[in-house]
């Protein structure tokens, strides 16, 4: 199905935050757009905004001054619904409200032809229902742009149960040709992003409750290990706890008080406390001029170390290995079950258990369980644990190690799956019952989280490369130490493993 034409006429409803940014898309890709607010003068002031935000890009030599002067004349502020009543596609950004949502829809329906499409740019209702009660809930859609619209390339062109699929197909190649990465997904809570994402914070939060680490430390160990560009409490303070605080409680409760969504406590206390991140001034971190910005923890080691044994290979850390013979460690390579032995320290990556369990089950001592790493030819940093034997030497011997090619190591109380294993392993898996839920493809699920969130990987792709069979023993160890369905492993991911296939096959 083809995309809208240019000349189709596009109206956009709500001239806040979101709808200013679409009528700007729109208006960027050809169309001839109206925008309406119930408040009077809002629309005029949002293309005022929008004139002086392309006249920035103008000075930034990124857009000719003709052009900015050609999207701005095809934006049209109106003060009357009823000047809508032409359009071929109307895009709502109000209030999140259902009520007063399906009011506007009604009102539309009446007022436009029968052929317009009526997109709601919500990001937490349910497109079925906002569609329900009309008399063409067919031509009803969601269309979820990302804050700030122009910039972020995400859009989930979400279905009903009554949206007409030749739709949706017209809407993704509209998105398209506005220079958007659109993925399809069903009407579900929390469509793909809002969903897949809720473990990002979820065990970050869960870590920080269980004293495993600061803040900063975890915060790093996502950036400089998980290749994240933020933490998640640097990442929430800058959304604001109130928001994401209310996003988790909803989906939440749409899934019926599933625990993978649970919220959690410490993030309630600061919403209470009215401590609700940067605009507020205080939130896991303190924004306040003078205020220190604490560091992350790093340990260190003047030992020097010049030879490893190596006990088969790391798996998906094996790059490491380069790394070590490349700052001058002479490396003996022995058959075994994945360790490398330097002094007294055994170094594995971590399965999901907890390095004392590990170390008892499989008769290691001084065991030092290294973390995840998005990749490990470029880490600055890697979470470590310890089992309850490992002595200070062995510890330092470790560390010694890792300093000597760059790396720094950033302790973690003994905790099943360490910081970045066990949240990648649980975005996977979140990945993979949208998947088996068909609320999204395996592509379009790796795409929404890379282009809507930033992820410097799809979870899926992400999980192949780890390995399916790893990624199921991490939540099947995370399960049996928490005891708590929360890990429970998705079925596709069991499935895939008992099959032998990947995501993407
Ligand atoms: P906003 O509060 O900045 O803007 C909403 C605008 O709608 C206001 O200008 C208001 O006057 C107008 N409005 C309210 N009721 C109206 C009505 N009945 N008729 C006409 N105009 C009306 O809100 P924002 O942040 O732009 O969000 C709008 C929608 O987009 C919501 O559904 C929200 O869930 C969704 N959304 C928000 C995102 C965000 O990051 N802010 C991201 C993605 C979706």
């Amino acid at each position: 199905m083809s995309a809208l034409s240019k000349d189709a006429k596009v109206a956009v409803i709500g001239a806040g935050a979101m709808g200013a940014g679409i009528a700007q898309v729109a208006a960027q890709a050809g169309h001839p757009v109206k925008l309406y607010d119930n408040r009077p003068g809002a629309a005029a002031q949002a293309i005022d905004g929008i004139d002086r935000q392309l006249g920035r890009l103008v000075e930034k030599g990124k857009l000719g001054a003709e052009d900015r002067s050609a999207i701005v004349a095809r934006l049209q502020p109106v003060e009357a619904i009823e000047a809508l009543a032409d359009s071929k596609l109307v895009i709502e950004a109000i209030v999140e409200n259902l009520e007063v949502k399906r009011g506007l829809f009604q009102q539309l329906e009446a007022l436009c032809g029968e052929d317009c499409v009526l997109a709601s740019n919500t990001s937490s209702l349910s497109i079925t229902s906002l569609a329900a009660g009309l008399k063409r809930p067919q031509q009803v859609v969601g269309m979820h742009f990302f804050n700030p619209a122009p910039l972020m390339a995400l859009v989930e062109v979400v279905s009903g149960l009554a949206t007409d699929p030749a739709l949706s197909d017209s809407l993704y190649a509209t998105s398209l040709a506005w220079g958007k990465k659109p993925v399809h997904t069903k009407s579900t809570p929390g469509f793909i992003v809002n969903r897949v994402a809720r473990p990002f914070y979820a065990e970050s939060l869960r870590l920080l409750q269980e004293g495993a680490a600061d803040c900063a430390t975890l915060d790093a160990l996502m950036r400089d290990a998980g290749g994240f560009r933020m933490g998640a409490f640097e990442l929430t303070d800058l959304i604001g706890h109130d928001v994401n605080y209310a996003v988790t409680c909803s989906v939440f409760a749409a899934y019926y008080g599933d625990f993978r969504f649970q919220p959690s406590l410490i993030q309630k206390e600061l919403v209470d406390a009215g401590r609700l991140g940067r605009k507020s001034g205080r939130g896991f971190y303190d924004y306040a001029e003078d205020a220190e910005r604490p560091q992350p923890a790093n340990l260190s080691s003047t030992t020097n170390i010049s030879t490893c044994v190596l006990e088969g290979d790391l798996g998906v850390a094996q790059p490491l290995v380069q790394r070590f013979k490349d700052a001058g460690i002479e490396i003996t390579q022995r058959a075994g079950t994945g360790l490398l032995r330097v002094g007294d320290a055994v170094i594995a990556l971590s399965d999901g258990r907890l390095a004392s369990q590990r170390a008892k089950e499989d008769g290691l001592r001084n065991l030092v369980l290294i973390d995840l790493a998005l990749d490990y030819t470029k880490a600055s940093r890697l979470g470590i644990s310890c089992s309850a034997d490992t002595t200070p030497d062995a510890l330092d011997q470790a560390v010694a190690l890792l300093a000597k090619a760059g790396i720094a190591a950033s302790r973690l109380s003994d905790s099943p799956g360490l910081a970045v294993l066990r949240t990648v392993a649980m975005l996977a898996n979140e990945g993979a019952d949208a998947v088996l839920q068909g609320v999204g493809s395996a592509s379009d699920i790796d795409l929404a989280m890379r282009a809507g969130v930033n992820y410097p990987q799809g979870p899926l792709a992400w999980a192949g490369q780890i390995g399916i069979g790893n990624v199921l023993r991490v939540l099947d160890n995370l399960q049996a130490a928490y005891g708590e369905d929360r890990y429970r492993p998705s079925l596709l991911l069991r499935r895939l493993h008992a099959e032998g296939r990947a995501f993407h096959d």
